[in-house]
């Protein structure tokens, strides 16, 4: 597991960032630049002579999975639109997510009849990945492809920011393949799920498409489930916005997903689970007159971008009514990332968000004396520490 000192440490370093008044930081003799002002995000972002490829985006490639994620520019745009209409099955994600959310629920109600707690950040992860695997792949039956990549993200957590020794990665990394070229051999085509049938018929190699399906399955599980787990520990942590929430939801259940928008978006910003993300420069350029050489890295935050004082008063205090209204900044709430490389599935984890947050916050109320200390655990991706809390049933159904 991640030591806590590693992700105290990157996060003393954020906030050394955080209290820097200027936007644009030259570090390490300029090769790295770190901007936090939406309007340089936006300039980078939006503009495509800033690329992917950082040393970071390479390892991962290399080492983990070779697929859209961190595809060069001129694979990018085939495979993603080849998977785009597999992430924007809104009637199946809706069925089948529901269907996942209403198991957890049984879950939960028998175990709060016994008094016993669940571990929120457990159930999650199981519940993101159970209803990715079923939407894009058709794959029900993913003990093992679980298991395996549980396995993976141990090693994964263990090393904190940076990617693990090809040593340490390697045989995790293999049983996480195993498992999809077996999933993908045994199903009948007639169960394929959208993401597989498009590889399928654009003739992708079988390594090209376990190497897409690793991706995807990384890209949209842990994330999500990351994600959905800070949202609870941020409702636990303030009883008023979680009191206010759930009495909208049962004073009109028809628009408790409506309901349900604001402390998505909000958790999302403190705690957006791609807590950086970094392009290269191909292109001698400068940004608020810093000068940006051609091969410099840019590194932007979200999780300190989503905290400027200037765009968000009392930035540390989860409250979804700040997202009432018009956005303060369209690059100021960023947790999708932005521009050509925007996340594919941002608006699939937002359903299934709500979904997941609507159809649970309107059955119990979780309670946890760990919530008020959990720490965010800086690895490839923002993640939640275990969170086991007691369930109190709400009455209703
Ligand atoms: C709350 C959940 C999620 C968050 C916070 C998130 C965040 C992000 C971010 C910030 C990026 C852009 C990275 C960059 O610019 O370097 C990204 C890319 C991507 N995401 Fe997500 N993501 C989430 C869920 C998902 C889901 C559910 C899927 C799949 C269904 C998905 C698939 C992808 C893919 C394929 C890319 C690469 C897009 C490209 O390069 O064209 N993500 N995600």
């Amino acid at each position: 597991m991640i030591s806590a000192s590693a992700s105290e440490g990157t996060l003393q370093l954020l906030r050394t960032w955080m209290a820097t008044p200027q936007d644009v930081i030259p570090i390490v003799g300029g090769r790295n630049v770190l901007i936090k002002h939406p309007d340089h995000i936006r300039a980078v972002l939006t503009d495509n002579s800033f690329t992917k490829e950082t040393g970071a985006n390479r390892r991962f490639r290399d080492h983990v999975a070779d697929g859209v994620l961190t595809a060069p520019a001129d694979r990018h745009r085939a495979e993603r639109l080849l998977l785009n209409a597999a992430t924007r099955d809104f009637m199946t994600l809706n069925c089948v997510a529901t269907e996942h959310v209403e198991a957890l629920a049984s879950l939960m109600s028998w175990h709060a009849a016994r008094g016993e707690r669940v571990d929120l950040t457990a159930a999650m992860n199981r519940l993101a990945l159970g209803v990715i695997a079923e939407v894009l792949f058709g794959w029900t039956a993913i003990d093992e492809l679980a298991e395996a990549m549980a396995a993976a993200m141990a090693v994964l957590d263990a090393s904190g920011a940076m990617l693990p020794t090809q040593q340490q990665l390697s045989p995790v990394r293999d049983r996480v393949f195993r498992a999809v070229h077996e999933l993908v051999e045994l199903q009948p085509p007639s169960e394929r799920g959208p993401a597989l049938t498009a590889m399928i018929d654009a003739a992708y190699s079988r390594d090209a498409i376990a190497h897409q399906a690793v991706t995807l399955l990384l890209a949209g599980h842990e994330t999500t489930a990351n994600s959905l787990a800070w949202i609870w520990i941020s409702l636990i942590r303030t009883p008023d916005a979680y009191g206010r929430w759930q009495q909208q939801m049962l004073a009109v259940p028809r628009m408790a997903r409506a309901a349900t928008g604001n402390v998505t978006r909000e958790g999302l910003r403190l705690f957006p689970s791609s807590w950086i993300i970094g392009r290269k420069s191909t292109t001698d350029t400068e940004i608020d007159g810093t000068p940006i050489p051609r091969g410099c890295t840019i590194t932007i935050s979200p999780y300190v971008t989503h905290r400027h004082p200037q765009f968000w008063p009392d930035p540390e205090r989860f409250d979804p009514s700040r997202h009432d209204g018009s956005p303060v900044h369209r690059f100021a709430w960023l947790p999708f990332g932005a521009g050509a490389r925007m996340c594919l599935g941002s608006t699939y984890a937002l359903w299934e968000a709500d979904i997941t947050l609507s159809t649970l916050g309107q059955r119990f109320r979780f309670h946890s004396d760990a919530a008020e200390t959990a720490t965010p655990r800086f690895r490839y991706t923002l993640g939640a520490p275990p969170m086991p809390v007691d369930i109190q049933p709400l009455g209703q159904r």
